[in-house]
């Protein structure tokens, strides 16, 4: 008998609809396709499958397998997808705070964001049970909700990846630097983990071999790529480096892209400092909210909140293992404009 596992979704409901925090109870067509799929332990030490080329633990294979049959797009709902530690919970915060200004000011001392994670403002789609797809209002515009991700391209459902005429969802991509991503991603693990288990070399090797949650990331990262190429209205392709370097451009381009361009009367209010600041790592890591308590998955809050530097790989990494990533990277993005 196939042992529930609890995996609850992060979400924020519509007013006035409580959702429960359930187990998943899994089809015998997932479990028999399990059954089917090559199998490693991921660093965590849980099983991870692979499905068409990319690795997911259970609960987000599941997840995603369901959205992809389930899932209803709105018009104007926007996907934001990263592989895991590319500074998800920042750009969450960002488009959160970008397509709720006109409700919530960036400087409303009673901003969502004070009280919530960005997590729960912003769900993963594949932590989500269909049920609770329509139950998800984070924004004014009863057209548009915003969802995370980590899965590539070919797992999102059809309905949102595909142009569908009036039904325009868009898809944000953020990626980082793989090395700054891995040493992100080890410290993460090492958070929720015993100690006796840290190894940097196995984590090392998992993630080299594309043993990683939603990845190879590599692969991730080159499908959306080549996709914001070919569909640049529909798919765009955002930088952590660059959202450091030239947060002013970037926050424009993004809300350009969503629909919601910053008017010259709001930049002159400061509207673009003010969602820095308040989406800034040194702001959020700082709250309440985000200091204590763990996500409905048992994560801690605050390991989601580190160093929010770039070029900290270069702490933790040997010259080898550097290489080791970058030539991985120069393999896999050879011919595709894309370097990182
Ligand atoms: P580091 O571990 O390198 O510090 P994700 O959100 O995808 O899980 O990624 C987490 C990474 O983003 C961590 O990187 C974390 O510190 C960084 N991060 C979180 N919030 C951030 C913010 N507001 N600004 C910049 N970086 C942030």
């Amino acid at each position: 008998m196939e042992p529930k596992t609890s995996t609850p979704p992060e979400l924020s409901p519509a007013p006035g609809k409580q959702i429960v925090n359930e187990e998943i109870v899994y089809t015998q067509e997932f479990l028999d396709l399990l059954l089917t799929l090559p199998k490693e332990k991921n660093y965590f030490g849980v099983d991870s499958y692979q499905y068409n080329g990319f690795w997911f633990p259970k609960a987000p294979l599941y997840g995603m397998i369901e959205s992809q049959i389930h899932f209803q797009p709105r018009k104007n709902d926007v996907f934001l997808v990263t592989a895991p530690k590319s500074g998800t919970t920042w750009l969450k915060a960002i488009i959160y705070t970008l397509l709720n200004r006109q409700v919530n000011h960036p400087q409303d001392p009673h901003h969502p964001l004070i009280t919530k994670t960005p997590h729960q403002l912003v769900p993963f789609l594949g932590l989500l049970k269909p049920s609770d797809y329509d139950l998800i209002s984070n924004t004014p515009d009863s057209s548009t909700r915003i969802f995370g991700s980590h899965v590539p391209l070919i797992g999102l459902p059809k309905s949102v990846a595909e142009d569908n005429g009036s039904f325009d969802c868009k898809i944000v991509y953020l990626c980082r630097d793989i090395k700054d991503t891995f040493v992100s991603f080890f410290h993460f693990a090492n958070e929720h983990l015993d100690r006796s288990c840290n190894s940097m070399e196995k984590a090392f090797d998992l993630y080299s071999r594309g043993v990683s949650g939603g990845g190879p990331v590599w692969d991730q990262i080159i499908g959306y790529w080549n996709e914001s190429l070919k569909r640049p209205h529909k798919v765009l392709f955002m930088r952590y480096e660059d959202m450091k370097t030239e947060p002013y451009f970037q926050l424009k381009r993004l809300a350009l892209f969503l629909g919601k361009p910053v008017s010259q009367e709001e930049e002159n209010e400061g509207l673009l400092d003010q969602i820095i600041h308040l989406c800034s790592i040194e702001n959020l890591s700082n709250l309440e909210v985000n200091k204590s308590g763990t996500t409905s998955r048992g994560l801690k809050n605050h390991s989601f909140y580190r160093s929010g530097k770039v070029g900290d790989w270069k702490k933790y990494l040997t010259p080898e293992m550097a290489a080791k990533l970058d030539h991985i990277s120069q393999e896999k993005f050879h011919g595709s404009g894309l370097s990182l």
